[in-house]
């Protein structure tokens, strides 16, 4: 392992390279990475550095979002085939459609998308600021959430909008219960609950606080509580004990766990800056239009 790390800082050097790692990649990844943090952290992070080369340890939507903000760096994801599910349930196409069916809406889009998702959209959200910006939009406008219906359904609650939903979910986070939030409640009575808003609306519902994964992190530092149920992917765990050794961090599911998150790996990441391999592109005109909503969405950070 020891040697697999110096390689990675002597191979980073050479490239000018930053290694960006979301909170739900494997420990010893997110324990190399110059940054990690939630999908919005780690857009704004891909947007400031004056690195040339980004390695993004995530999933494709991420290294897209990287590369839409940074034109002119590298954008490099060390596993092809690390994709959101969820992003895939979700095409242009479909969204066209969707556009065409409710013509004078607004479009509000998850950052779990595609680009091609993104360029069809007026804004896009994390979970960090889904609520702030459908509250941004005009009162007097429809608005359609994509493809998260359960992110969408957390904004309606918080807003009191009415939003088209499209019935995208996340496999991973559905495989938490409500049985899971009961029974971990009864053995730790006195754990306050931070679920992520992608978790289905019964767990929601009996939890204490809904949350981004950046927002876990920065709740989790402030609280004086000293056990948490965390209802979110479990890669999580590893993030949260790190920043607060103080406490006790259980997570609601084993079940959750996101397999595109944890295709990265120590070897794959050499191969990605030996070889500068996959570089992730967006074309141009795609990269663009989804910049804007984008842009639209950086302005509007989420109350802290
Ligand atoms: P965050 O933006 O909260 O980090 O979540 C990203 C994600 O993919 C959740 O499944
Ligand atoms: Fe996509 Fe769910 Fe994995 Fe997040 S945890 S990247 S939403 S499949």
């Amino acid at each position: 392992m020891k040697l697999l790390l110096e390689k990675i800082e002597k191979l980073k050097r050479q490239r000018k390279a930053v290694i960006l790692a979301h909170n739900y990649q494997p420990g010893e990844i997110q324990d190399l990475a110059d940054f990690t943090g939630d999908s919005l952290g780690l857009s704004i992070k891909a947007a400031e550095t004056d690195a040339e080369v980004i390695v993004f340890c995530g999933v494709k939507f991420m290294a897209e979002t990287a590369a839409i903000l940074s034109p002119g760096k590298t954008v490099l994801l060390p596993d092809n085939s690390a994709g959101c599910p969820m992003a895939d349930m979700l095409t242009a196409e479909q969204l066209i459609e969707l556009k065409q069916q409710h013509p004078d809406a607004l479009v509000v889009c998850y950052v779990n998308s595609s680009a091609e998702v993104k360029a069809e959209s007026d804004y896009c959200c994390t979970s960090a600021n889904a609520t702030e910006v459908v509250n941004s939009l005009p009162k007097d406008r429809q608005i359609i959430f994509v493809p998260d219906q359960h992110l969408g359904q957390f904004a309606i609650d918080r807003t009191s909008r009415k939003l088209a939903l499209w019935q995208g979910y996340c496999p991973s986070h559905i495989m938490i219960t409500e049985d899971d939030i009961k029974e971990a409640k009864a053995k730790y009575p006195d754990a306050i609950v931070m679920t992520h808003p992608e978790c289905t609306e019964p767990v929601k519902e009996i939890s204490d606080q809904i949350l981004s994964t950046g927002q876990m992190l920065r709740y989790a530092k402030k609280s004086k509580a000293k056990q948490f149920i965390i209802a979110t992917e479990t890669g999580m765990i590893h993030a949260l004990k790190k920043q607060n050794p103080n406490a006790e961090f259980i997570a609601a599911s084993d079940r959750a766990i996101c397999p595109d998150m944890k295709r990265i790996t120590l070897e794959k990441i050499i191969r990605s800056l030996e070889y500068m391999q996959y570089k992730v592109e967006v074309p141009d005109e795609t990269a663009k239009k989804a910049r804007k909503s984008i842009d639209r969405m950086v302005e509007i950070l989420p109350a802290k």
